[in-house]
């Protein structure tokens, strides 16, 4: 059996090859490029590919790797709003992903990300390394007094709860597929709408589907507190990020943190330094001292990688020896 992954950074290799170690009876071979039509050929030979990109895996790409005669594609990433699932069913595909490589990365990140818009670290930090240790006016706001609305009760949206609650926020929750426990808890509240009215904060868990495209709209924003903060360490997509900058500049949106954005592919994990932002609404955004931009990091630590790893290694191995992984995609 062969495994062929594309798309390995340096910070991933000490996983791969610790998976290598603990599997000699597999040959893996890897190259640092991206799946691409271009690239697919790489793959000839194997019995499955491994990947991980924010690139999309277009009709092109599928059919090139079809034509390498790999028929299985295992994401090292949970988010699967990139595949052409149209021509992943004409060739059958097999594909799985990693829906659970460490959701506290990103619960934590998007806590840290909101506590630090509350007590306003950006502008802090750039008043102490004026040599400004002022207090005024850069006041802060408690976790305990907000209502935090949390939208999306997944493996992710469940940990951001328990941290919020260690805080001692109010937590309320929306999710049309609602889980036991939160249930329980009474968390829930019975619409968005209901949400949008109530939270002080909001922040998102869901994942980048069509149904879910520009969610925070307008109209949406609209409907929420004055002053509201908004915390999106999730898609990009699910933001229409002009909607958003005319809600920081009426003052409606208090504060805003983003680990995603819908334009990231070629921006993010890039190195801009020494250069212009490409894009004019990320650098206004980035400029802004209410505003926490993150390039797409909130998934990235160790745990997170060394998990997406060995757990999209091993689905690939399942798929070549006939069997469905539990991580399997069904689409
Ligand atoms: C995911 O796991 O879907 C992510 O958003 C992480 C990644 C593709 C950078």
């Amino acid at each position: 059996t062969k495994i062929f992954a594309y798309g390995i950074r340096d910070d991933e290799k000490p996983a791969l090859h610790a998976w290598e170690a603990a599997h000699p009876e597999i040959e893996v071979d890897f190259t640092g490029e991206l799946l691409t039509p271009e690239t697919a050929a790489l793959a000839t030979g194997a019995n499955g590919a491994v990947v991980y990109q924010q690139l999309d895996y277009t009709r092109e790409t599928i059919t090139a790797l079809a034509a390498a005669g790999v028929k299985s594609l295992s994401l090292r990433n949970v988010g699967t709003d990139n595949i052409d699932f149209d021509a992943a069913r004409e060739f059958s595909f097999n594909i799985s992903n990693v829906p659970v490589y460490s959701p506290n990365a990103i619960a934590e990140h998007s806590i840290i990300q909101m506590s630090r818009l509350l007590r306003r670290t950006k502008p802090l930090d750039a008043k102490i390394a004026n040599h400004d240790l002022r207090w005024a006016p850069t006041i802060g706001r408690e976790m305990r007094m907000q209502t935090v609305g949390v939208i999306g009760t997944g493996h992710i949206g469940r940990v951001a709860i328990n941290i919020l609650k260690g805080f001692g926020a109010k937590v309320i929750a929306f999710d049309p597929f609602q889980n036991e426990q939160v249930k329980a808890e009474g968390l829930y509240v019975d619409s968005l709408d209901e949400l949008y009215a109530q939270a002080d904060v909001i922040t998102l868990y869901v994942p980048g589907v069509a149904a879910n495209h520009h969610m925070i709209n307008s109209e949406s924003i609209a409907k929420m507190k004055d002053g509201v903060v908004i915390v999106n360490c999730s898609r990009g997509n699910l933001v229409d990020i002009d909607a958003i900058i005319a809600g920081l500049d009426s003052g409606k949106i208090s504060d805003f943190a983003m680990d995603v954005y819908e334009n990231e592919v070629g921006l993010f994990n890039e190195d801009w330094s020494g250069k212009e932002f490409p894009d004019a609404k990320i650098a206004d955004l980035i400029a802004r001292p209410n505003v926490l931009v993150t390039p797409h990091t909130a998934f990235y630590t160790t745990k997170a990688v060394e998990e997406m790893v060995h757990q999209s290694f091993d689905a690939a191995v399942a798929f070549a020896a006939g069997q469905t992984p539990e991580t399997v995609v069904e689409y």
